[in-house]
């Protein structure tokens, strides 16, 4: 029998078991899933557990305040926040194809973790435990579309499933890679981790990245920021968070379009609206936002967001589409 219990005890015994008195380091990214696999991997072997939160420039607006306060809070965990904006977009600049973006972000991603890694040992000044494992939040669902699971076809390599390098230093620990979001929730509410993290909507570990069509550029993440933010504030005051899987926003930063904006043309760029709703991302429909709600938030991105003359509505189902734009 499934219960949220006995899978906990499970996974944190099959967590003790592999990682003995080694050290670990959890790539922490503020998500469920990140949080949720931390959660578990510190009840399994407490304080050898540093979670790492790398802050690549691609967050949205406010995320890496909310990830020091609510986790930490609510688990006390020891976390280290590594400022590596710099790092990435330069080694990002230039490129504008979707699977290069994310096997970028996952190298970059890698070569931060091993840096942390040291920095934490060193720290420490415990050179006999050096970190040997690195917990990530991997789900069935990215286990199967990344072509790991059962002979799928590769429909995009997840930064944590594809994208790592094959002189990877760390033993991987992905205590979630059977279960399902709503499983995972489940496990996260049992491990006393907060409503506010285990409720929150996915987000994609390559972040804005993947939601900027064309090269990632600091200008354009600004307006993507902006945009995201206005969004999320109004579905957020509609009430609408629990009716929404989440709601990817997407610069078309290679698209322009004409426009008429107070004294005259204007030669903007489009924001796109993705709301879908979902059980378990493998599939999704597009959600009947209502008319109000999508006013708003159109005559407020155009408003505000410099840039920005059109606002669209992506009315696909998953298949054929895909969550995300890339
Ligand atoms: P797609 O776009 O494949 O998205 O329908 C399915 C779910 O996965 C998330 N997603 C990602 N998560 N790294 C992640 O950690 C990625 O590269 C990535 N790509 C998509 C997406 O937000 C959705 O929840």
């Amino acid at each position: 029998d499934w219960t949220p219990k006995a899978m906990v005890e499970e996974l944190v015994e099959d967590v003790r078991e592999r990682v003995g008195d080694a050290r670990a380091i959890c790539a922490l990214s503020g998500g469920v899933d990140s949080s949720v696999a931390g959660a578990l991997v510190q009840r399994a072997i407490g304080d050898q557990l540093t979670c790492v939160f790398v802050d690549h420039g691609l967050l949205r607006a406010g995320e890496a305040e909310q990830v020091k306060q609510d986790f930490v809070d609510a688990t006390g965990v020891d976390l280290v926040v590594i400022d590596a904006a710099d790092q990435f977009l330069d080694a990002l600049a230039g490129v504008s194809d979707p699977e290069q973006k994310r096997k970028i972000i996952g190298r970059e991603f890698i070569r931060v973790f091993e840096q942390a890694a040291r920095d934490v040992v060193t720290d420490r000044g415990d050179e006999q435990h050096p970190v040997k494992f690195l917990v990530q939040g991997t789900l069935y669902p990215d286990v199967v579309e990344s072509g790991g699971g059962t002979g799928a076809a590769n429909i995009k390599s997840h930064h944590n499933v594809g994208g790592l390098p094959d002189d990877l230093q760390f033993t991987l620990v992905e205590p979630l890679r059977l279960l399902f979001k709503d499983e995972v929730r489940q496990v996260g509410t049992e491990l006393g981790v907060p409503d506010g993290i285990v409720q929150r909507q996915p987000f994609p570990g390559p972040g804005l990245g993947i939601r900027i069509v064309g090269e990632v550029t600091r200008e354009r993440l600004s307006i993507l920021r902006a945009a995201d933010l206005i969004a999320r504030e109004e579905l957020t005051a509609a009430g609408l968070d629990g009716e929404i899987w989440q709601c990817p926003v997407v610069l078309l930063a290679d698209v322009r379009s004409v426009g008429v904006q107070g004294d005259g043309r204007t030669y903007g760029h489009p924001i796109v609206l993705r709301p879908v709703s979902s059980e378990d991302a493998m599939t999704a429909d597009w959600t009947r936002l209502p008319y109000d709600v999508l006013a708003r938030i159109s005559g407020r991105i155009t408003n505000e967001v410099p840039d920005v003359n059109r606002v669209v509505l992506d009315v696909t189902s998953k298949p054929p589409g895909t969550i995300e734009w890339e």
